[in-house]
């Protein structure tokens, strides 16, 4: 296994600058082996998968097919037909409003969300909503920001059809416990979707353990490029389900009036596919098996506690952060009375970049009676040294603002 203290020296944007980068919530920085893989596929390997008889279009189909397969080892799924390539984790979560909401709800059903959802986890949801006549419900946080256990029995009903649920608030970094909500879900028969997006690289991730009908998440928040995700669904769900994005390889038959489509994955797949995306979100997941998922997760949650007890010797800050619960990569706060993008463009004259906003989730912002946070999150690169420098940035923000604040 290699070593996660030794990770930085992997990304070569973190060390031709002296940045101390604490958005990997947003998007994490990119390895020199996934980088590589692209490059490689692109100067040895392209063509059009599925669509030539010559050498290297078969080629491109089989790296293409490997890539699907690296997807489905990594999260524990059945089969890899189970596993849908789209652009990101919004269009996964559009595809299941679209192919699955649209198609299985009805007037006065339910489904189900919390009110820490990002906006592509809540806005395709009052769609659905609106044009079935769903009912769309809320499951909210306690002042621990974390939802009880009674909050799910009580909007769990026989009424609800499909749950959607983050595993990982991007804000406050609660973690849900996604065992508890699926097993509720499937009592009273309904399905469950996990937005993995703020988990999959900080976890292991196995889709048949936690037995969720569907999961989502983004290649370029895990080490990978942009512009590629993931949507796993059981096999028999996915089969029964019509295709979102029409178009050429999705296909089994066309005639003048009518359309069959292709089998599971590919009629989900329309059009020519990012290939180069997926080599490198298979290169990406190598790339943290490399370390193992176990040894992720312990390196980050000791560098997070620690964060968490140097922010919280700072007076002049408020944590939005579960106390005494597990949190995972994520730590929002403000500067008492300083706007969040005042913040943030300070702590950037001093080469540390984060998060000032309401994180697309503008819903739990006014829950929670505030506008936006500033917020950090980790990736494996990070360090001790990092949240130090942070600190200290933090300080000469403050001072810079004391006087005003201590005038207000
Ligand atoms: N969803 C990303 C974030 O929370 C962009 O920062």
């Amino acid at each position: 296994m290699k070593k996660i203290e030794n990770a930085k020296k992997d990304f070569p944007l973190l060390c031709k600058s002296d940045v101390v980068y604490l958005d990997s919530g947003a998007t994490t920085q990119k390895p020199t082996c996934v980088l590589k893989d692209i490059e490689a596929y692109y100067e040895k390997e392209n063509a059009n998968p599925y669509r030539g008889a010559y050498a290297l279009s078969v080629r491109a189909t089989e790296v293409y097919n490997n890539a699907r397969q690296t997807v489905s080892e990594f999260i524990n799924a059945k089969e890899s037909c189970e596993i849908v390539f789209t652009k990101n984790a919004t269009e996964s979560l559009n595809l299941l409003a679209y192919s699955y909401g649209l198609d299985n709800l009805k007037k006065d059903e339910e489904i189900v969300i919390s009110i820490m959802e990002h906006h592509s986890n809540l806005v395709p949801w009052q769609k659905v909503s609106r044009l079935t006549g769903a009912k769309l419900k809320y499951l909210y946080t306690n002042e621990n920001f974390e939802i009880e256990d009674s909050e799910i029995e009580e909007k769990i009903t026989t009424k609800t059809k499909l749950v959607s649920i983050t595993s990982v608030s991007n804000v406050t970094g609660t973690v849900n416990d996604l065992k508890k909500i699926i097993k509720r879900a499937h009592e009273v028969g309904a399905k469950v979707i996990v937005d993995a997006s703020q988990s999959v690289a900080h976890e292991r991730t196995d889709v048949q353990d936690l037995d969720t009908d569907f999961l989502v998440f983004s290649a370029h928040k895990m080490y990978g490029p942009l512009g590629i995700g993931v949507l796993y669904g059981k096999k028999e769900l996915l089969e029964k389900m019509s295709p979102f994005i029409m178009g050429g390889d999705m296909i089994e038959y066309v005639y003048e009036q009518e359309t069959t489509f292709a089998e599971l994955p590919h009629k989900f797949e329309a059009g020519t596919q990012n290939v180069g995306g997926a080599v490198g979100l298979a290169s990406a997941i190598k790339y943290l098996e490399s370390f193992g998922m176990e040894n992720i997760e312990k390196y980050e949650q000791d560098l997070l506690s620690y964060a968490r007890a140097e922010l919280e010797k700072l007076p002049f800050l408020t944590l939005y952060s579960p106390k005494n619960s597990p949190i995972s990569s994520v730590l929002s706060f403000n500067i008492n009375n300083v706007h969040p993008h005042d913040v943030s463009s300070l702590l950037d004259m001093q080469k540390v970049c984060l998060r000032s906003g309401n994180h697309c989730a503008q819903p739990l912002m006014r829950y929670l009676g505030i506008d936006s946070t500033c917020r950090i999150s980790f990736g494996i690169y990070n360090t001790k040294e990092d949240v130090d420098r942070l600190v200290v940035a933090l300080k000469n923000v403050y001072e810079k603002f004391e006087k005003y604040i201590k005038e207000k």
